[in-house]
C-alpha cells in the first residue's frame, strides 16, 4: 500500500523490563513494517538520556549518543509513541526525550518534530488504558507543531490482554494495528 517506504520511529515512555507499552508499541511497529514502512525504536536508557538541565547542556553539550538519536528523529517521516499514564500525564521519561531532542543543534541541524505525523498509544493495567496521559501528551506534541493522528488507542487491562510479550486480545490488536495503518498513510 505504500508509495515509498516511510521511516517510522517508535518511542516508548517506559524503560521498564516487561513494559506493557513496549508490547503494544512492538505490535504497532510490526504492523507498520508489514505495510511497507521502515521501522526503528528508540530505547530510553538512563545514561543516554540524563535528566535534562540547561546547566548540563551548557557545560558538557549534548551527550554524544543523543546526536545519533536527533539525526534519526530528523530523518523520521513519522512517529508512533506509546506511554504509560503516570498520575494523569505521560511519563517523565517521554517528556525528557522530547526536551532533549527538541534542542537545536549545529552538529545535527534539521527538524525532528514539526509537521511530522504521530500516532499515539498508551497501555495501562487500569481500566481506562491511560487515556488522560494521551490528552496531556497531545498538548505537548501540538505545541511542537506535530500532526497528531486522529486514530489513537488506550490499551486497558494490559495484564489480562497480553501474554509472553504479545497482545492476546484480538479486538485490541486490531485497534493497535489501525493506529499503525493510519500513521503509515499520514507518513507518505
Ligand atoms: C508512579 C505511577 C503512577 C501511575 N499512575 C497511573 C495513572 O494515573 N493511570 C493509570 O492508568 N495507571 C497508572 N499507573 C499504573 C501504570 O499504568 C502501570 O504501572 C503500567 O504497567 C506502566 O506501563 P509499563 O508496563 O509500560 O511500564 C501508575 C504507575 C506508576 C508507577
Amino acid at each position: 500500500m505504500t508509495k515509498f517506504s516511510p521511516l517510522i520511529v517508535g518511542v516508548c515512555g517506559s524503560a521498564r523490563e516487561g513494559s506493557f507499552n513496549h508490547v503494544v508499541l512492538n505490535h504497532a511497529l510490526a504492523h507498520a513494517e508489514s505495510l511497507g514502512a521502515r521501522v526503528t525504536k528508540i530505547e530510553m536508557k538512563g545514561d543516554t538520556f540524563p535528566n535534562f538541565c540547561e546547566d548540563l547542556e551548557d557545560r558538557d553539550g549534548r551527550p554524544t549518543a543523543l546526536n545519533d538519536i536527533r539525526r534519526l528523529c530528523v530523518e523520521a517521516d513519522g512517529y508512533i509513541m506509546a506511554s504509560p499514564e503516570y498520575n494523569g500525564g505521560p511519563t517523565g521519561i517521554l517528556k525528557n526525550f522530547i526536551d532533549w531532542v527538541s534542542r537545536s543543534s549545529n552538529e545535527v541541524p534539521g527538524t525532528p518534530f514539526r509537521h511530522k505525523p504521530v500516532g499515539l498509544l498508551s497501555a495501562s493495567t487500569g481500566r481506562l488504558g491511560g487515556i488522560k496521559g494521551l490528552q496531556c501528551l497531545r498538548m505537548v506534541l501540538g505545541h511542537l507543531g506535530m500532526h497528531i493522528s486522529g486514530k489513537e488507542f488506550a490499551f486497558a487491562g494490559a495484564r489480562e490482554n497480553t501474554a509472553d510479550g504479545k497482545v492476546t486480545n484480538e479486538f485490541m490488536a486490531s485497534e493497535v494495528e489501525a493506529v499503525a495503518e493510519r500513521l503509515v498513510e499520514l507518513s507518505q
